[in-house]
């Protein structure tokens, strides 16, 4: 690995501008922007939603993974709370519902309608008995008779029944699945085995919305990607053996000195527990902090003390590095054999840019995503200036503490947080929609971002810049950052 730029030293995004290079020539819009989060996990879009408690919970890492990116679900809330908002992602938008709603033969149409209301769902798979996963129907929204007459009816009369059913049997694929079912012009598709047994269901509207969602993180099972965060002591190996039972596809081991034993340790025992699951560690913010995560055998680096909006580390304990130095200095010692997440400080698009073409593969945001329709909490509106906001606030701001020491009975999340004072704090950010707008956003500037380093991909632009990025960054004066960044 080549050895720390000196120019770097001291240097973060707004240090810098990316000379442009001669274009490629074709659409930015073609430009490619996956990515490894882990040697084995891989995204469309290279951005993580942090594990806070204002960016993410199921909605958040439904919807950033429905965009390409991941989600890593915040810990600090009691375990089972946590497993089942894993549990949620991968049950949402896969091509295959693994587990479809079910009700037995005989039941009565009022009892159907019930069931369908308060889970909001359009069709009931029918079974012959109770438990019995044989398949004897379908009845959908539009099987259901309106009139309270009926209610006392069973099911049965209404259904479509199983002879006059398209079925099919596991593992077909999505476009097999959409071609049956436009022929026979049926909206849905039950999957059984060679006992009739249900083994999931396909839908037209599944399959359309994913279809207007190409970039989506998926396991091999089509389910979108999750990740959750774990602590290194107190329950964080309970906590990580639920997450892992809710398939979870990645831990974050967070803590905020993450080049120390008690990670050391941590990684150890995880590992030893659960051999295959991928471990994301951190945080860091030096070379010899990166290599000594990549000794302890973590899948993925995260990088970053102290450069977040919601965090005061730097204030209150002078630690921490530059971020676009941090970046550079974990990337010089462990390269490519590690990915390099860089968590924290992106205050514009043009920084995802500048930190994944020094070293990192992908970029963890908090402020960023927050203030969306997808980050928790309410919307406040101020009545004074009729503006709206949302709360955002670092994990050991008095506030996220105090929640998540004192969440109803429970004393949960966040270990010992008490011991040392506040490294965080708490701040009002102007509400901003959707978060799918954000996102866009953001794959839009970086594929401009990578067609003015003249490549067609992301890969390529790193991998062009990384060996040397003072080729092609341009150091700014105090005048030149005035020119370029006040408006
Ligand atoms: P941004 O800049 O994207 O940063 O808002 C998000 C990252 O900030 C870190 N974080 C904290 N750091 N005290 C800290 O020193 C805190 O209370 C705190 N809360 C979050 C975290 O790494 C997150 O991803």
């Amino acid at each position: 690995m080549p050895d720390l730029d000196r120019r770097f030293i001291g240097r973060t995004f707004d240090d810098f501008l990316f000379r442009p290079q001669c274009g490629a020539g074709e659409s930015r819009r073609a430009v490619d922007l996956s990515t490894h989060l882990t040697q084995s996990l891989r995204l469309g879009l290279p951005i993580l939603s942090s594990n806070m408690d204002s960016v993410t919970e199921a909605e958040m890492a439904m919807t950033i993974a429905l965009e390409g990116g991941i989600g890593i679900v915040h810990r600090a809330l009691p375990i089972p709370q946590q497993a089942e908002l894993v549990r949620r992602v991968k049950r949402s938008h896969g091509a295959v519902i693994e587990d479809p709603w079910r009700i037995p033969r005989g039941t009565t149409i009022k009892d159907a309608k019930t069931l369908a209301r308060k889970h909001s769902i359009n069709a009931l798979l029918i079974e012959q008995n109770e438990g019995s996963g044989i398949l004897a129907g379908l009845l959908t929204a539009r099987d259901l008779p309106w009139r309270t007459e009926d209610d006392a009816r069973p099911v049965d009369e209404f259904m479509t029944p199983f002879d006059r059913l398209l079925t099919s049997a596991p593992g077909i694929s999505d476009e097999e699945a959409e071609r049956l079912m436009f022929q026979q012009r049926v909206e849905r598709l039950p999957l059984i085995d060679g006992d009739r047994r249900i083994q999931g269901l396909i839908t037209m509207r599944d399959l359309n919305y994913l279809r207007r969602r190409p970039y989506s993180a998926k396991d091999e099972k089509g389910r979108l990607l999750v990740g959750a965060a774990v602590g290194a002591k107190g329950d964080f190996l309970e906590r990580a053996a639920a997450l892992v039972e809710a398939e979870v596809d990645c831990l974050v081991i967070d803590i905020a000195h993450g080049h120390s034993q008690l990670m050391g340790d941590a990684i150890e025992a995880l590992r030893s527990r659960f051999e295959d699951l991928q471990l994301i560690c951190g945080n860091v913010a030096t070379g010899e902090g990166a290599r000594y995560l990549a000794d302890c055998g973590a899948d993925a680096i995260k990088v970053g003390v102290g450069p977040g909006r919601g965090c005061r580390t730097r204030l209150e304990t002078a630690a921490g590095v530059p971020q676009l130095q941090a970046i550079r200095e974990a990337w010089c010692a462990v390269g490519e054999s590690v990915p390099i997440i860089a968590d924290g400080g992106v205050s514009h698009d043009k920084d995802l840019f500048l930190a994944l073409v020094c070293g990192a593969s992908t970029v963890m945001l908090g402020s960023a995503l927050s203030g969306t329709d997808e980050s928790p909490g309410r919307v406040i509106e101020d009545p004074a200036t009729q503006t709206k906001k949302k709360i955002y606030r670092g994990m050991t701001s008095p506030q996220a503490v105090f929640q998540s020491l004192y969440d109803g009975e429970n004393h949960v999340g966040l270990d010992n947080a008490l011991e040392t004072p506040a490294e965080g704090q708490e701040i009002q950010v102007p509400y901003k929609g959707s978060v799918v707008d954000v996102l866009r956003r953001m794959r839009g500037h970086i594929q401009s971002s990578v067609s003015y380093a003249g490549e067609r991909t992301l890969e390529a632009a790193r991998q062009k810049v990384l060996p040397d990025p003072f080729d092609y960054l341009v150091p700014l004066s105090e005048a030149a950052r005035r020119e370029s960044f006040v408006r």
